[in-house]
């Protein structure tokens, strides 16, 4: 793996969602030829929106082989799975419903069920879908989003859930509602062969400046260092304007 994260400046966030669409497109395509499937974990929040109805619909939709991927979740909030802010309900609205994405090909997070629950349900569900072999669950795409305290996924500072290390999955506490959480483990983040980070918006801006700058600081966001993998940062002007290199 590269020490150095490919970072790449966009203009505005249409275009920071139009390059990650080009960029999704791209990174499965390898997968899929090699392996007949590619497996991408989806970013949770807001961000993705964009990205993820870009893709659902031409030209993306016509350059990516939906049937031959497999979708699963970076984190999710411990809500049913029609909650506003599920983020498995934002994905199948903008993505899986307009891309007409088999239920099959889906793997969620149960955030309807006690953390513990979910999240030891999840690790099940990694384990046992046929995909994953390893000491670790090796995605061909992570897809990440950045909060302005450095956190990504539901891995939040100074939490205990950032140190798990014998677990794929596992449950976490967010300081802002809703609190409850599942999120992969930062092992399982850092076994990806390539992470994008899509990071928008001038409130990011602090919190880009200092995990591309003060990576010692060791902000969650940070610790995404994959062992045999590629990170790439997708920052639209703002989410950059306090990097000073
Ligand atoms: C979540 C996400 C979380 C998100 C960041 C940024 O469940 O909220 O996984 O890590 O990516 O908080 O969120 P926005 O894109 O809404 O700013």
């Amino acid at each position: 793996m590269s020490d150095t994260p490919d970072i790449q400046i966009l203009p505005d966030a249409a275009t920071l969602a139009r390059i990650a669409a080009d960029a999704v497109v791209r990174y499965v395509q390898e997968p899929i030829v090699t392996h007949g499937v590619a497996t991408v974990a989806l970013a949770g929040g807001s961000t993705p929106r964009r990205l993820y109805e870009l893709l659902a619909r031409p030209p993306h939709s016509t350059r990516l082989d939906f049937a031959s991927v497999r979708f699963f979740f970076g984190d999710e909030r411990c809500v049913p799975p029609d909650d506003p802010r599920s983020n498995y309900r934002m994905a199948r609205e903008t993505m899986f419903v307009p891309a007409g994405v088999a239920d099959a090909n889906v793997f969620r997070i149960r955030g309807e069920l006690p953390p513990a629950d979910a999240a030891a349900d999840y690790e099940r569900t990694l384990r046992g879908c046929g995909l994953f072999s390893g000491d670790w669950p090796v995605f061909d795409l992570l897809l990440l989003g950045l909060g302005d305290d450095g956190h990504t996924a539901s891995l939040f500072p100074g939490t205990a859930a950032v140190e798990v290390a014998d677990r794929w999955v596992t449950a976490s506490r967010a300081p802002a509602d809703p609190r409850d959480r599942v999120s992969l483990t930062l092992g399982a983040l850092c076994a990806a062969r390539q992470v994008i980070f899509l990071v928008s918006g001038r409130s990011k801006a602090g919190a880009v400046a200092r995990v591309l700058g003060e990576p010692e600081a060791g902000l969650p966001a940070a610790r995404v260092r994959p062992a045999a993998g590629q990170v790439h940062w997708l920052l639209d002007a703002d989410a950059a304007s306090q990097r000073h290199r």
